[in-house]
């Protein structure tokens, strides 16, 4: 991709996992590291765009340029992305989002009890599906993380989630998914079109997903 591909574009983009905590000191989470968010962010600001990140808890350094800000659960996140939401032409949701939270979280530290503890767990807010729905002249990105049969998973994601691409991961595969500085993907536009990514770091990969995505935004751009 030249420079210059995104000029002028309000870029949103999700990174990072999501904490959900059941007291003070512990909390339900995931493996994300946020470096294939942060990759995308990076290399969007180097296409022109203007790049808000909304980013979980990640031991990385903002991307010179980006505007971030920072959200612990899901539900902040909902909130973040919904109000940002309608300010931008181009919506990539890269961050692994906790599906379910503890139903309550106790004020003070839980204690050591004798028996097993059962904990219940309440559904989050599917951001993505509420964008989906909202959705107006946006380009909405999704990511999969799949462990089998992710074409098929994928497929249902994009359809069901009213999105105009989606990135699947297949976890399984060696160097890619989460955490790691490479990764190897599949996009899938709604036009059928599909696209593999072979093996390498995250940030070219980002570089290869927004050639894909700018040449699909297609005059709109
Ligand atoms: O952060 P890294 O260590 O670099 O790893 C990258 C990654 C593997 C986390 C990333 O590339 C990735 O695949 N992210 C999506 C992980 C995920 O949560 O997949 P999912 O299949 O559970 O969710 C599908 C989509 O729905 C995602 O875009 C997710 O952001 C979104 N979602 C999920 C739950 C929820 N409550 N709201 C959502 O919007």
């Amino acid at each position: 991709a030249s420079r210059g591909l995104l000029e002028g574009k309000n870029v949103l983009i999700s990174a990072g996992p999501t904490q959900e905590s059941v007291d003070p000191v512990r909390f339900f989470t995931n493996h994300s590291s946020g470096k294939m968010g942060y990759a995308l962010a990076r290399q969007a600001t180097n296409l022109g765009a203007t790049v808000t990140l909304i980013s979980g808890p990640v031991d990385l350094t903002t991307p010179q340029g980006v505007k971030r800000i920072d959200v612990q659960t899901a539900e902040d996140m909902y909130n973040n992305m919904i109000e940002a939401f309608d300010h931008n032409d181009l919506v990539i949701k890269a961050a692994a989002v906790a599906d379910y939270r503890p139903k309550v979280t106790f004020e003070h530290k839980m204690k050591k009890k004798q028996d097993d503890l059962i904990l219940e767990m309440e559904r989050t807010k599917d951001i993505l599906k509420e964008l989906g729905k909202r959705k107006s002249s946006q380009f909405l990105v999704g990511f999969a993380a799949e462990t089998d049969k992710y074409l098929e998973y994928g497929r249902k994601k994009l359809v069901s989630k009213n999105l105009d691409a989606i990135v699947i991961n297949d976890i399984t595969a060696e160097g890619a998914g989460f955490r790691k500085d490479t990764n190897q993907v599949t996009y899938l536009h709604t036009s059928g079109k599909q696209q593999q990514l072979a093996l390498s770091s995250k940030d070219e990969i980002a570089k290869g997903l927004l050639q894909l995505i700018v040449s699909d935004m297609g005059e709109g751009l």
